[in-house]
């Protein structure tokens, strides 16, 4: 935890930007996989420890902001608990490491919201995203757990995004701490593909990295030679000589606090004539969209930087053709980059994306439905403390091409004879993680190896 101070000074924050009202939130409960004791691996509320810092299942957050009071709800273990678990701070203890004295049972929650409801007080709490915390609200709220979306507090949501989407000095050392791990988990698996091993074997090796950091992953590992498919986990699939490997993974600080990475690099010593060239195209488009970064540029900028690159690329390649500037509105570069060159991280890994991706990353804008663009998770204009991915990707999907190609869609940007020539190339993408500073913008966390020589050089066992 950072110290109690930080808890402090964050709860006092949002409790001046809401005004009046009580806050709710409940962290996370263990989640069983097939009965109660054999639980998946607990992961708290990222709101939760952002505010509260505790990081134990099942217990429960009030900023009562009118009475300047703030309690943890929650329930000491039993004896039971202790003989299976082994020796556990009280509630009262973790509360205290937060910067709260005031401590009740959990049993005593539904009294104090049922009270503040008959004085008619605001209680604040945001969308649930969990299956068991809306069965909460429910009882604890009398509201059904269908109308929870909707009812949730629109000031505490931008409140809380408010805060959290700036990170401060200690924050983005935390993160720094998951990015150099996530350099590891990605440096391992460069040094260890070879032909004849499973996806699945990378991705074992990947994910030991983090464990043996006593840490874990901030999302499910992507490990594959069909990069053309964006989030692909099946890990099936034997490596062959030729084969490029895309490996998408991230490990969380042990504070919780993401990496996010990508990388692309041959099965073989070295990139064919081919997969060199492609490659190349993807690493402009990577360096186009950490140019344009600065304080004040809207995200969506730095987006169509990455996708313009990538259509004058094309164009050198004979694959696509027309006005440049038409073929970006019009979508056509989707065919090649049909998703958004980043998303903030922290905490989450798409950080608050549970808050709604139109405040998180649009400020209340409208989301273009235009295919690619609605893929764009964060558009709006960049400031200092925002830490975002930077990843952009060139993929050859055959099942888009046969489709768009078929509606006759693009003919006037896309020379789909050419474009049909590269429909069992795969795909490519690199990522890194930045964040934006007073003056300028700067890469979070060590160099991942990610230029052709530096990739070749390691898969060479240089
Ligand atoms: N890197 C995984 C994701 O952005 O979803």
């Amino acid at each position: 935890m950072f110290s109690k101070e930080t808890y402090i000074q964050r709860r006092l924050t949002l409790a001046k930007k809401l005004g009046s009202g009580i806050v709710l939130l409940p962290g996370n409960d263990e989640s069983p996989m097939n009965y109660a004791d054999n639980g998946y691996h607990f992961r708290q509320d990222s709101t939760f420890l952002y505010f509260f810092g505790v990081d134990f299942p099942s217990i429960v957050g009030i900023i009562d902001v009118d009475n300047q009071r703030q309690i943890i709800f929650g329930d000491d273990y039993t004896i039971d608990d202790i003989v299976w678990m082994g020796p556990q701070p009280t509630i009262a203890d973790r509360a205290q490491e937060a910067g709260i004295i005031e401590t009740r049972p959990l049993s005593k929650l539904h009294d104090f919201l049922t009270d503040a409801q008959k004085r008619g007080r605001d209680i604040h709490f945001l969308a649930p995203y969990r299956a068991e915390t809306k069965l909460k609200l429910q009882s604890w709220l009398g509201l059904h757990p269908d109308e929870l979306a909707a009812k949730a507090s629109l000031p505490l949501t931008k409140a809380v995004i408010s805060q959290r989407e700036i990170k401060t000095a200690e924050e983005i050392a935390e993160i720094e701490k998951g990015v150099n791990l996530s350099v590891d988990m990605h440096v391992a698996a460069m040094q260890m593909v070879r032909p004849g091993l499973t996806e699945a074997q990378v991705a074992a090796r990947v994910y030991e990295v983090a464990l043996a950091a006593d840490c874990e992953l901030s999302f499910p590992i992507i490990a594959t030679k069909n990069g053309q498919t964006l989030h692909n986990h099946y890990h099936g699939n034997v490596l062959k000589s030729g084969d490029l490997f895309l490996l998408d993974a991230g490990g969380e600080s042990k504070m919780h606090y993401a990496g996010d990475l990508s990388s692309t690099f041959p099965v073989d010593t070295t990139f064919t004539a081919q997969q060199k060239l492609v490659y190349e195209m993807s690493l402009k488009a990577y360096d186009a969209a950490v140019a344009t970064l600065a304080p004040g540029v809207p995200f969506r900028e730095v987006h169509f930087a990455a996708c313009r690159s990538i259509v004058l690329s094309m164009q050198e390649l004979g694959l696509m053709k027309g006005d440049v500037e038409e073929a970006l509105k019009a979508g056509a570069h989707a065919l090649f980059m049909p998703c958004g060159t980043g998303h903030m991280m922290g905490l989450d890994v798409h950080d608050m994306e549970n808050l709604g991706e139109v405040w998180v990353g649009y400020d209340g804008e409208q989301k273009s439905t235009q295919f690619g663009l609605k893929s764009l998770r964060f558009a709006k204009p960049l400031r200092p403390g925002h830490v975002f991915t930077i990843e952009p990707g060139i993929y050859f999907i055959p099942e888009l091409m046969d489709k768009w190609q078929s509606e006759g869609l693009f003919n006037e940007f896309v020379n789909w004879s050419e474009v049909q020539k590269f429909r069992s190339f795969g795909g490519i993408r690199n990522e890194e993680d930045y964040m934006i500073t007073e003056t300028g913008a700067c890469r979070v966390g060590k160099h991942k190896p990610m230029r052709v020589d530096e990739v070749e050089a390691i898969r060479k066992g240089n």
